[in-house]
């Protein structure tokens, strides 16, 4: 029960509700202390803030968010815990941050500050990577982040190697972590629009990934982006194609006669990364791909 007036901060246990029954009255309830912190995190303007309030309250407790239900009770240090990571959420930092992990189809990734947090529609494009790579491929991400794309092909498929491209320092040390279970992921720092990156594997490249920094430069973006995703992440020059224009023409040079290419873009890209695809020349089969909400997300091809 959130009374006006009292911050979330300075919340003791009288201010949750207590069943007479009770048989530990002294220590708040976790449904309790859920509807608070849901009323709380719906007033800073938080978008689920019914699911990130069980995403801590789970996390604290140490159980999965699917046991909450049977969970009864807070300790004052669980509690104290709790009120203090859904403060923080409330100043919009970013749950995941909060969390130290990411969920990414069957992954969990380490994310933090200077990483890229990956989005639930780029499990899409790694999901089309995963299905059209066969056995024993190579296979590159360009724009690498944690490496959700590339642990994702890897976790899933049968790739002889991984090859995962990221530029930024502070990226590349979680990605790094991250890659460090899976062998066949080679994590490398370079430059996604040199175009003299990878030439060793040219024509070699079965499937090439690239969820690239594409927002259009000036656009809004919310708090948790703004203020915690890398400004270089995010923004891909005035028009937004700044990465993708050069990520096109060495996708072509990589890839063997046959090779796919899967790049994500912004909605407003539905028709320009297609038409850049098919203005290269070196493309076929070039196709636009809606997301779950019915925006542009993708495009794919296959190298002639
Ligand atoms: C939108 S994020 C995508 C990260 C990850 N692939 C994902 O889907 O979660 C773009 C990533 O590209 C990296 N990046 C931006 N420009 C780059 C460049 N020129 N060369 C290599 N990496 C770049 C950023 O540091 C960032 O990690």
């Amino acid at each position: 029960m959130h009374r006006p007036g009292r911050s979330a901060s300075h919340a003791t246990f009288d201010d949750y509700a207590v069943d007479p029954d009770d048989e530990h009255p002294s220590r708040p309830s976790v449904p309790a202390a859920l509807a608070r912190a849901t009323s709380e995190l719906a007033e800073a303007g938080v978008e689920s803030p019914r699911v990130d309030a069980e995403l801590l309250a789970a996390h604290v407790l140490e159980i999965p968010r699917g046991r909450l239900l049977l969970a009864d009770r807070m300790s004052a240090g669980e509690l104290r815990r709790f009120e203090e990571l859904v403060a923080e959420r409330a100043r919009r930092i970013p749950l995941q941050h909060l969390l130290g992990t990411a969920a990414f189809r069957h992954l969990e990734l380490s994310v933090g500050d200077g990483v890229f947090i990956p989005r639930p529609e780029t499990e899409l494009l790694a999901g089309w990577g995963i299905d059209v790579c066969p056995p024993g491929a190579v296979v590159v991400d360009l724009c690498s982040g944690t490496g959700a794309i590339a642990l994702a092909v890897a976790d899933e498929s049968k790739p002889a190697s991984v090859y995962a491209v990221e530029r930024s320092p502070a990226a590349l040390s979680f990605l790094r972590r991250n890659a460090a279970g899976f062998p066949s992921v080679r994590v490398v720092a370079g430059d996604v629009t040199d175009p003299s990156l990878l030439s060793f594997l040219r024509d070699q490249v079965d499937v090439l990934l690239c969820n690239p920094p594409y927002v259009p430069d000036g656009t809004a973006v919310p708090p948790e982006v703004a203020d915690h995703d890398p400004a270089a992440a995010v923004f891909g020059g005035p028009d937004g194609l700044s990465v993708i224009r050069p990520v096109v023409a060495l996708a072509a040079g990589l890839l063997r006669s046959g090779g796919y290419i899967g790049i994500e873009h912004d909605d407003v890209h539905g028709e320009a990364v297609p038409l850049l695809l098919r203005a290269d020349g070196r493309f076929t089969e070039v196709t636009a791909h809606l997301d779950l909400t019915g925006r542009p997300r993708f495009a794919t091809a296959r190298r002639r």
